[in-house]
């Protein structure tokens, strides 16, 4: 039976990063030091994305979503959204978001090429596409991985960040800027410049 969690005990579970592993199952707790988004940089990016309630944040590759859930925890006025390609993690995602009872997280089964991203107001990207480029530390073989691949989803990405709305928020980490358009002005650099915020002119 699965235990949905109360107040005291959702602050439990996101008082490290550790700790909030353990919503998961051991296969995608290996993956987390690599993949996830740890709590102290989610706690950043959402100070940024969130400006006030209401907004809609969309993780543009949410793997286990727990950048989503840690948004969600964070800022509960405010609503976020993942797009993930493989279903296995949305499940765990799904699964994960009941047992900690947020009601303001949602994902979605999908490759991003497919979303409206007008449908959201502000954006994080955690470098969803490198794996097209490399060998090792993949998430699991599940999908098809090519630098064709690669270069097709960054120009996708492009042309949708660039028909966003001016004074769109976007939070980038351990991501290349080239794949930007230039209508996105840098504001703020952290964590040794891994961690970039832009915001749309
Ligand atoms: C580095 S993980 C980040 C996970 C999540 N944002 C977090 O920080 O916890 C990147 C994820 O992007 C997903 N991804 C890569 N390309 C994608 C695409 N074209 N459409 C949807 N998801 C994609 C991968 O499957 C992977 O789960």
């Amino acid at each position: 039976m699965m235990e949905i969690s109360s107040a005291g005990s959702l602050d439990r579970w996101f008082s490290s990063d550790e700790q909030l592993h353990h919503v998961y199952p051991p296969s995608i707790q290996l993956l987390a030091r690599k993949h996830w988004t740890p709590l102290n940089i989610s706690q950043m990016v959402v100070q940024f994305l969130v400006p006030h309630d209401g907004v809609k944040v969309l993780d543009i590759g949410s793997g286990a979503g727990k950048f989503c859930l840690a948004g969600g925890y964070y800022k509960p006025g405010a609503s976020f959204f993942g797009v993930e390609q493989r279903k296995e993690l949305v499940l765990r995602a799904e699964t994960a978001r009941e047992i900690l009872g947020l009601k303001n997280v949602h994902f979605i089964h999908s490759n991003l090429t497919e979303l409206d991203f007008k449908q959201y107001d502000h954006f994080y990207f955690y470098n969803s596409f490198y794996e097209n480029l490399i060998d090792t530390d993949k998430i699991d073989d599940s999908i098809e991985c090519t630098p064709e691949l690669y270069n097709y989803y960054n120009r996708k990405l492009y042309e949708k960040l660039a028909e966003l709305q001016p004074g769109t928020r976007l939070a980038t980490f351990h991501s290349f800027d080239d794949n930007l358009p230039s209508s996105y002005q840098l504001v703020e650099s952290q964590v040794g410049s891994l961690l970039k915020f832009w915001i749309k002119l």
